[in-house]
């Protein structure tokens, strides 16, 4: 089993990676492998709504216009793993700019054509926010990451809010959620 582990932090030595490492090492214990990839250290540009109506090949060919960026590599990823991990700061009550150029994306590709479809489909996922300064709006920072993940058609398994003065108890709660994901999706 792989997971694909998403950041929209660009510090791995954060509270967003250190939530994401503690999911990650109860995994690794029950024997997967995982890549993280660290979103404001690729390139993604946003969507261009292309057409005037808002629309682009998106619709019907389920692939984005914009191919000399990483959008589809990393799009590639989640096809190939076997569960995909979203981790982002909070940001003004928010997923981090470079999470949300990409879920902005990934559910117009995701959802409406066929082959797009076959893409995230029933792909077993996480959502993490880590609310890092006053520890507000890590649910609904959660909202808005779910919201995208079910456009997609994702097997939605958890939403974990992480604030900064829990950080230490959530990331024992989410060593432990690591080894769970792996029964889940191995079972
Ligand atoms: C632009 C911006 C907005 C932020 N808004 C919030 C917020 O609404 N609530 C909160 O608790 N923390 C907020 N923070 C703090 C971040 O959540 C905190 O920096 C982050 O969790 C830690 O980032 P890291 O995971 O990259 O270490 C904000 C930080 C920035 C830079």
């Amino acid at each position: 089993m792989h997971i694909l582990a998403i950041l929209g932090s660009r510090n791995p030595e954060g509270m967003t990676a250190r939530a994401m490492k503690s999911l990650l090492e109860g995994a690794a214990e029950a024997g997967v492998t995982s890549e993280s990839v660290y979103l404001p250290l690729i390139h993604i540009e946003h969507c261009r709504q292309c057409n005037d109506d808002g629309w682009g090949v998106c619709l019907k060919e389920g692939r984005c216009v914009i191919e000399d960026d990483d959008f589809a590599s990393l799009t590639e990823k989640i096809r190939a793993a076997d569960a995909v991990v979203f981790a982002t700061p909070v940001y003004i009550g928010e997923p981090s700019e470079s999470m949300k150029a990409y879920m902005d994306r990934l559910r117009r590709t995701a959802r409406f054509s066929e082959i797009g479809r076959r893409v995230t489909e029933k792909k077993p996922a996480i959502c993490i926010s880590v609310a890092g300064g006053g520890g507000a709006n890590a649910n609904m920072c959660n909202g808005i990451m779910e919201r995208a993940c079910m456009k997609c058609g994702m097997d939605l398994m958890d939403l974990v809010p992480v604030r900064r003065q829990n950080l230490d108890l959530k990331c024992s709660q989410l060593k432990i959620e690591g080894k769970w994901l792996v029964e889940q999706v191995e079972k």
